[in-house]
């Protein structure tokens, strides 16, 4: 339940971490909704932080993992996007 406390936080500093975020991403295919999605919680650091260890299956087992426990509000065709995104640019 650690997330339940972290949301808060997380949540008051979204807009500077968004525009900081843009910046750092590759640019790709699926990067406009995985910016659009992925930093509403939390930075977008973590992508970047988890680039060296999670290949194709381990993206896909992430993003869903936002979304059925962290409630993250991801239709599946971005969420597909993202995957895929996720797994070019950043998979090991
Ligand atoms: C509804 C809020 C929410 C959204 C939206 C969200 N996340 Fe998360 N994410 C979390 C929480 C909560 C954690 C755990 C935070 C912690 O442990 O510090 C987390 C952690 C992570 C981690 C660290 C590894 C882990 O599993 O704890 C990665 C990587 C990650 N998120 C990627 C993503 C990606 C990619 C997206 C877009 C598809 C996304 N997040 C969207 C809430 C969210």
């Amino acid at each position: 339940m650690r997330a339940l406390f972290l949301l808060p936080l997380a949540f008051a500093s979204t807009p500077a971490l968004a525009d900081e975020a843009k910046l750092q991403l590759k640019p790709g295919a699926g990067l406009e909704q995985t910016v659009n999605n992925c930093g509403a919680c939390h930075s977008l650091d973590y992508v970047v932080m988890n680039s060296g260890f999670l290949n194709e299956k381990g993206w896909d087992g992430e993003v869903n993992k936002m979304i059925k426990v962290f409630g993250a509000n991801i239709d599946e065709v971005d969420a597909k996007a993202i995957k895929a995104y996720l797994s070019s640019n950043y998979g090991k």
